[in-house]
């Protein structure tokens, strides 16, 4: 469809005069005639400008610096039977901004190292190039699948005074240099948020089926390929619904988002198979027609039990926080493809999951996907108000500054659900690259703050 759009504009444009503007990305002449290749940030693709000697500035166009911006008329011309479909003859090219010679970007190949030390500059490499369009395309996609489905998209603070996990791993906001938040800007200990989930809940219980997108922040000390200070998250929030039915809604999220990439990200998808990682359209493809595989997480230990020796960390209890191998083992070797691992000890979740009836486990999910691990966390809600509050003291933590989220569970409180989807890891996912850092604009993380 979208091609057949294509052909009858570039029939339709044939011979006609047109302007554009945009980035040069190669230059070479001869002595006759020479090549531009510009893209001007509409797509993925480049459109290439042909220069006869003919043109006053012909000698002074053949100078012209990769990175500089430039206008272009000329005739378009289509080339159905060329490389590309279609070509510009210039009638004119002018500098609108030049390009220096120490422009760091050249056209060669050059490391992801290399490029996380330029960020004003990378997203004009091609890796880049096609990762930042395809993040906008995927944070349409997630607004699309919520909003076709009546979820109504609620902006939780950045700022709170709660820290949601209780993992203490929070980023202190302070207009002071010593530590008297009594004293301070907002008269009390406030952070940057670490989850949505609180501030969304409330409005789950009112309008039934809610989410919230944005970013997230955390001071884990944590320096691998996927985690990140800043990362963005989505957090719907189901009211009247068990883990069950969140697990649904995470599965038809997941799936819709990787056909509404593919088809509105074609051109990227196409270079990051390309480039990136020759499998990643096929494994897409194949998780977004395939049922996800459901396990708990005593049967998970099970299976680590049996592979014990292949662990670096072969201490498999019952009981335990699974590592990255141990998850990585149970989607790629076991199932070969996502698994929702289920019903994990209490005593290693946060403090809101419902207790299961056998008073060990609670009813949680995480989403554990090939090569990136856990990709989504979610679980049903402890509705029931005695049992959260004996929860929060047993866990040793300060009723007073939650006792608005304890009220819910008195105010026309009712069975829910909820999960986070984390944004960058869905985005590595999706593409195949390896680490977090180049699927952010301006990565954060330990001792690494660029501009
Ligand atoms: O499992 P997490 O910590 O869950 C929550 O925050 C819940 N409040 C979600 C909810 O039920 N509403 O985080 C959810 C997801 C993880 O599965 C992971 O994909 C991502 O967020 N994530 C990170 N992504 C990048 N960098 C980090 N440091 C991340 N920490 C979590
Ligand atoms: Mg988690």
């Amino acid at each position: 469809m979208l091609v057949k759009k294509m052909q009858t504009q570039v029939q339709e444009l044939d011979g006609k005069e047109v302007a554009i503007q945009g980035w040069v990305r190669t230059n070479r002449a001869s002595k006759n005639i020479g090549f531009i290749v510009i893209n001007d940030g509409s797509c993925f693709s480049n459109v290439q400008v042909v220069y006869e000697a003919s043109l006053e500035n012909f000698k002074e166009i053949g100078k012209i610096t990769l990175g500089s911006a430039v206008e272009v008329k000329g005739v378009f011309v289509a080339t159905p039977d060329g490389k590309q479909p279609f070509e510009i003859h210039a009638q004119s090219v002018e500098v609108l901004g030049a390009c220096d010679h120490d422009y760091p970007i050249q056209k060669k190949r050059h490391t992801y190292e290399y490029m996380r030390e330029i960020p004003h500059v990378r997203p004009r490499a091609n890796s880049y190039y096609a990762m930042f369009r395809l993040r906008s395309v995927l944070s349409m996609a997630i607004h699309t699948f919520f909003q076709d489905r009546g979820f109504v998209y609620i902006h939780t603070p950045i700022i709170t005074g709660n820290d949601a996990e209780g993992a203490g791993e929070c980023f202190t906001v302070t207009t002071r240099k010593d530590d008297k938040y009594d004293e301070d800007f907002f008269g009390k200990h406030a952070q940057l948020t670490v989850s949505g989930q609180l501030h969304v809940e409330p409005f789950a219980l009112t309008y039934r089926n809610v989410y919230t997108f944005g970013p997230t922040f955390r001071a884990e000390n944590s320096n691998t390929t996927r985690h990140a200070s800043e990362f963005w998250m989505i957090e719907p929030e189901l009211a009247f619904a068990d883990l069950a039915d969140d697990m649904d809604c995470i599965e038809e999220m997941i799936k819709f988002c990787i056909n509404y990439c593919l088809e509105h990200a074609a051109e990227e998808m196409a270079f990051f198979e390309k480039f990136v990682d020759k499998d990643c359209i096929n494994r897409v493809k194949h998780v977004a027609n395939s049922h996800f595989a459901r396990m708990t997480y005593s049967e998970g230990i099970e299976h680590l039990l049996k592979a014990k020796d292949q662990f670096e960390n072969q201490d498999i209890f019952w009981g335990m926080d699974l590592q990255s191998e141990h998850e990585r083992y149970l989607c790629e070797k076991v199932v070969n493809g996502p698994v929702f691992l289920t019903d994990y000890p209490k005593d290693i979740k946060a403090f809101y999951m419902r207790v299961n009836e056998d008073n060990k486990t609670v009813a949680a999910c995480d989403l554990l996907v090939p090569y990136v691990g856990e990709l989504v966390g979610g679980s049903q809600r402890e509705e029931r108000y005695d049992v959260l509050v004996a929860k929060m003291q047993e866990m040793g933590m300060d009723q007073s500054t939650l006792q608005w989220y304890l009220d819910l569970r008195r105010f026309g409180g009712c069975k829910h659900s909820g999960f986070g989807l984390g944004f960058d890891r869905m985005l590595m996912y999706l593409s195949g690259m390896q680490n977090i850092r180049d699927v952010q604009p301006y990565p954060r993380t330990p001792r690494n703050l660029i501009f």
